[in-house]
């Protein structure tokens, strides 16, 4: 059903990826029509109901490199699970990407990494209970899942920009509402730097595929509790528009 698209993503020749999280839309220009291939046109891919979310993949451009953005993504929280939120990634790999960048937006739970600042994933808590993989034969090796050549790259460039990049661990959860206090303060102890409700699933559909890894999160607030504001989607949409700018311009660098 979806040959046709994934042959243009194919013709376009793009081995990189990224998946762009709430409010980090930014980093992509205004894509003319012809570059853009709406969910509808991708078997199995459902379309998230979130606001900040488009629905389409954009063959564009950072620096040189031709990219394949996704601009959406789908969340356990709107009722899928963790098969079908993956199709998008499934999709990628068909149309010959190799390389994937996942980005999200994270609240922080470490008193050192503030809000509106950029966090490389080191490593992850899958606390969904949910796995793309599950009914699938095989056990598949997560040591290492984000590319540590890759993160070393990032780091360097970072440093050359002059550009805060902290690293760390993502818990990723179910939602769709946020943690109580009482669970950030498990969290924390569990290991977790930052919390999000997306990235865990499609980065253990994508080591599956064998593609090489990465992942930031933009740290749009605290975690609950660890400030006196309460949490809104709004804030979150906000804190990354400005961020796209820092991450446009680290993936710049290294792509
Ligand atoms: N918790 C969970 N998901 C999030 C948060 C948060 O604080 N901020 C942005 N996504």
């Amino acid at each position: 059903m979806d040959a046709f698209a994934v042959e243009r993503v194919r013709e376009y020749g793009a081995e990189i990826a990224i998946v762009l999280g709430s409010g980090l839309y930014s980093l992509v220009q205004q894509p003319a029509r012809d570059r853009t291939i709406p969910y509808q046109e991708i078997a199995d891919l459902p379309r998230s109901g979130v606001k900040g979310h488009a629905n389409r993949f954009v063959l564009g451009e950072i620096g040189k490199a031709r990219v394949v953005f996704a601009q959406g993504r789908v969340h356990l929280y709107e009722g899928y699970s963790a098969r079908e939120i993956t199709a998008g990634i499934r999709f990628l790999a068909r149309a010959g990407i190799t390389r994937l960048i996942l980005t999200n937006a994270a609240g922080s739970l470490h008193p050192d990494f503030l809000p509106g600042s950029w966090m490389m994933i080191a490593d992850h808590l899958n606390l969904t209970g949910a796995s793309p993989l599950s009914g699938e034969s095989g056990f598949l090796d997560m040591t290492d899942a984000y590319s540590p050549s890759w993160r070393e790259q990032f780091a360097r460039a970072a440093q050359a920009l002059d550009l805060k990049l902290h690293r760390g661990v993502y818990a990723g959860l179910r939602g769709p509402q946020y943690e109580t206090p009482a669970e950030v303060r498990m969290l924390r102890s569990l290991g977790a730097d930052v919390v999000g409700m997306s990235t865990v699933c499609e980065a253990i559909q994508a080591r599956a595929l064998g593609l090489d890894l990465s992942g930031f999160s933009c740290l749009t607030n605290w975690a609950a509790g660890l400030h006196k504001t309460s949490l809104s989607h709004q804030e979150v949409l906000k804190a990354g528009d400005a961020a796209a700018r820092a991450l446009g311009q680290l993936l710049e660098k290294v792509l």
